[in-house]
């Protein structure tokens, strides 16, 4: 039997799992079903194919197959040279491999973003306009949208970094463990699913949680400024230094600017919105000591919102 590959991002956070039902391997519905159970108990929680197809290559010209560039001794065993006429799959990279995007790709995808987000009306539109969206290359390798939970109509606007693998799954933000400490977060100072908006900076999941690119950032971020004014809220909390840095145009630390009010700004709102960059609650679960430091994040949140005030304005 082929040895199956597992592996993850080397924090523990995920493991992927790439191998095929072999022929001498359980052939049964029940024995496959089986083995599933087994890999998932392993910790894979993506799929993969066993042999990596990149499925934003442009399809090759009808012309004929391009010549497989590599020596018949590394080849995969039953992949030989194909017969000359003999139509072959197109070669294939992962979608993960496919080489990143270059400046001029970006910009049209940020273009393209921009366009599509200021055509929508509602969150239910602009919900549309995200899944014909393709120039994020992590649409490729996620399971689902993934863009918001809680109440369009909310006053209080959550943004977090991006989805885990639970999100991954269920196409909403903050359903796993992180999610449920957030949960837990909420419920002490008066807040609920029914009483927020939570999205992310990035609305798929990047593979094995690896933290975001910069092209990524570009490109969801028009949808998310776009959310931010169809939502409207009063007041934000920023989850995380990426979410953090990013909204608010900062480069310092998290554990610098956490807990300090700052002023969200774009283009196109009507006022500024006071932002409470906090710790995230994946990195709460994993440094427990520092629940002590987010609490006070969040009770200072509590104060300014429930006095429905801009503490940088207040007097
Ligand atoms: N972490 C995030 O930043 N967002 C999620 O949705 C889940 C985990």
């Amino acid at each position: 039997m082929r040895p199956k590959r597992l592996y993850g991002d080397g924090r523990g956070r995920t493991a992927v799992l790439a191998c095929r039902v072999m022929s001498n391997e359980p052939d049964s519905d029940l024995s496959r079903l089986a083995w599933l159970a087994w890999q998932v108990d392993s910790g894979a929680d993506e799929a993969i194919e066993e042999r990596p197809l990149n499925r934003l290559a442009a399809p090759r010209p009808a012309s004929g197959p391009a010549p497989d560039p590599r020596p018949e001794a590394v080849r995969p065993a039953g992949l030989a040279e194909p017969r000359p006429g003999a139509s072959a799959p197109a070669a294939q990279a992962a979608p993960w491999q496919a080489e990143a995007p270059g400046p001029a790709s970006t910009d049209a995808a940020v273009a393209s973003a921009r366009h599509m987000a200021a055509e929508a009306r509602s969150i239910e539109e602009l919900r549309a306009a995200l899944l014909a969206f393709d120039g994020c290359a992590l649409k490729a390798t996620a399971t689902n949208l993934c863009m918001f939970d809680g109440n369009p109509e909310a006053k209080v606007m959550i943004i977090g970094e991006a989805p885990g693998a639970e999100e991954d799954r269920k196409g909403r933000p903050f359903v796993g463990a992180a999610g449920q400490l957030l949960d837990r977060m909420l419920a002490p100072i008066g807040l609920d699913r029914q009483s927020v908006y939570i999205t992310n900076l990035l609305f798929w999941r990047p593979p094995g949680n690896r933290n975001p690119t910069a092209a990524e950032v570009a490109a969801c971020l028009p949808f998310l400024e776009r959310q931010v004014e169809l939502v409207d809220p009063s007041h934000l909390m920023l989850l995380g230094a990426s979410s953090v840095r990013t909204l608010l145009a900062r480069r310092e630390g998290i554990l610098k600017l956490r807990g300090r009010w700052a002023h969200y700004q774009q283009a196109g709102l009507a006022r500024p919105i006071p932002a409470m960059p906090t710790l995230h609650p994946a990195y709460l679960l994993r440094q427990p000591a520092q629940k002590r430091l987010a609490w006070r994040d969040f009770l200072a949140f509590a104060q300014a919102f429930r006095a429905g005030e801009d503490p940088l304005t207040a007097s």
